[in-house]
């Protein structure tokens, strides 16, 4: 898929909600996979952490081959590293299509960003909780997708942060045909915020895991996300 085809992909598909493999069951990756699958994803979410950039360490290429072979779903690896320029190429090899950098990682994101784009993939730029949009700003004409980190990157599980919602909507007036994607923290009671706010891609991890039905948390995430879109649209009119 193209790069605009795979934009298009998502857009059709929001509000997305896509699945944080980071607390799948790795000894399982085939059934969860299929179990994802069968619960209606449209894309996986993978966290690839360095213990550097993060206190946390999880998987790097060589996990995503192996998980390329089991699905055709998209693949939206969020890169929580320090020094991601020369491991681009690998998780492009690897299989994603979006590959998504940190602004704190990455002070000067352009070239990296350029060459993620010359690969057809989407090119992101993340933010922490604690960065403002105003440090993104200036690269947003060579981003496709920006991730509003809505916890402190690092580990699942931790609460929601309802004002970094806020930016969501700073970067939907700065550049209207924006990705907006919104990490950490999503579950039943905050994915009304971060879509109200204007998200289209809200990562969930635990409220997805946690479930014994992944198809029944999922939809019903959805259908929040829905719900909230259509009250902020009632309010407008
Ligand atoms: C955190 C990761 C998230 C995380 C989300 O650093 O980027 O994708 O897995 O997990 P929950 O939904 O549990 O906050
Ligand atoms: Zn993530």
């Amino acid at each position: 898929m193209s790069r605009q085809a795979l934009l298009e992909y998502f857009r059709e598909r929001a509000p997305l909600v896509a699945p944080s493999m980071l607390q799948c069951d790795f000894g399982n990756l085939q059934r969860e996979v299929t179990a994802l699958e069968d619960a209606g994803a449209h894309v996986l979410h993978l966290d690839v952490m360095d213990g550097h950039f993060v206190p946390n360490l999880t998987y790097g290429p060589v996990v995503i081959e192996r998980l390329r072979d089991l699905t055709l779903l998209p693949f939206d690896a969020h890169l929580m590293i320090t020094d991601p320029a020369p491991y681009l190429d690998e998780y492009v090899s690897a299989g994603c299509q979006a590959l998504t950098i940190h602004i704190e990682a990455v002070p000067d994101p352009r070239s990296q960003l350029s060459r993620i784009r010359e690969h057809g993939c989407l090119a992101g730029i993340s933010l922490n909780p604690d960065t403002p949009v105003s440090r993104i700003a200036p690269f947003l004409e060579m981003v496709d997708l920006a991730l509003v980190m809505s916890v402190q990157p690092g580990f699942g599980g931790q609460s929601f942060q309802p004002e970094c919602a806020k930016k969501v909507t700073e970067l939907r007036r700065l550049k209207p045909d924006l990705l907006l994607s919104i990490d950490g923290g999503i579950g039943r009671e905050t994915i009304g915020v971060a879509a109200a706010a204007g998200a289209d891609m809200f990562v969930a991890g635990s409220a997805i895991f946690q479930a014994s039905d992944y198809r029944s948390a999922m939809s019903q995430l959805r259908e929040r996300a829905v719900a909230a879109r259509a009250e902020v649209a009632r309010v407008l009119h």
